[in-house]
């Protein structure tokens, strides 16, 4: 429904900092002042086209055009989809690029997105792509620890979990490297450690990092602790699946030697890494962290829409 040039964000680095900083702004806007925005995308359809399992990264693209006064048309999940008959990802988003005005896909295959952006000739927006990058869950998550620590430089983060394959991880590195001073703690058990190309971008940035197993040893030192879930579906047996799901359980206790002010984030869905007694904890932030998505999200689609 467009020229043959929509711009569409595969990984966060196709965001400048300068439009992240500015997303930020207009996520705050939103915030405050929603019914302002409720009719900015009247009459522009989302198309939400997810080949792997999700219920708040789906919902929360969704609810995100609806808040915007927009409309959504979606399958409900892939085997229900032409893609379940065969069909390529680039005669599906030919077809929708007809049907709707800015495409979210979710697939299980890396880079499956940039072949949708080649494609579409309207926006598309990864979702996450297998275990390579999910952008606009980096947005949520950078807006949350900007609310929360009130900047996204001069921090102590601790990523911890599935390094190797959870793709927020991945993202959220690559983002925040833009800020100054950071320093990086990655919390994992040995086998999922951060892949290779991961450590050339920190190796390259300068930043300071450092690796643990021990969830323990990071704990004091952090402004910003991220945990994540080990990703059943990425492991190719279920025996070190087994082996490792249960490595870090954050509860109150590892909690007790834990800035006054830390935030906990965590992209969800969590299985069994934060204890729910952690729920009532003031320095939970992963609920509200759903939240900051929502409004990223509708500054996003608004930015690649050019509505102002
Ligand atoms: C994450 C994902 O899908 O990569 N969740 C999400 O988008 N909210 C993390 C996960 O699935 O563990």
């Amino acid at each position: 429904m467009q020229g043959n040039k929509a711009r569409s964000v595969v990984s966060i680095l196709d965001l400048s900092t300068d439009e992240i900083n500015n997303l930020m702004n207009v996520a705050d806007e939103i915030d405050k002042n929603p019914e302002k925005y409720q009719d900015k995308c009247k009459h522009k359809i989302l198309s939400t086209i997810f080949f792997e399992p999700s219920t708040r990264t789906r919902l929360s693209f969704e609810a995100a055009m609806l808040s915007l006064g927009g409309s959504v048309i979606s399958t409900p999940d892939s085997s229900s989809s032409s893609a379940a008959k065969g069909e390529s990802i680039s005669d599906t988003v030919q077809v929708i690029s007809n049907y709707a005005h800015i495409i979210a896909m979710r697939h299980p295959k890396e880079g499956a997105p940039v072949v949708a952006a080649m494609k579409a000739s309207v926006p598309v927006i990864n979702a996450g792509d297998g275990g390579h990058f999910h952008p606009t869950q980096t947005l949520a998550d950078l807006l949350t620890i900007r609310r929360t620590k009130g900047s996204l430089s001069g921090l102590t983060i601790g990523l911890c979990g599935d390094l190797m394959f959870g793709r927020t991880v991945h993202s959220l590195i690559e983002a925040m490297l833009r800020y100054s001073d950071n320093k990086y703690i990655f919390i994992s058990p040995n086998e999922l450690r951060l892949p290779e190309y991961m450590r050339d971008s920190l190796n390259k940035s300068g930043v300071e990092w450092e690796e643990t197993s021990s969830l323990e040893y990071a704990v004091p030192k952090l402004d910003i602790l991220y945990m994540t879930r080990v990703q059943k579906e990425r492991f190719f047996n279920e025996e070190d699946y087994v082996r490792l799901k249960d490595t870090y359980i954050l509860d109150e206790e590892k909690l007790s030697t834990a800035k006054k002010d830390l935030a906990i984030l965590h992209p969800l869905p969590r299985v069994n890494e934060i204890s729910t007694a952690v729920d009532n904890d003031p320095r939970a932030k992963y609920f509200y962290q759903t939240l900051c998505g929502k409004q990223m999200r509708m500054a996003l689609i608004m930015m690649l829409l050019g509505i102002k």
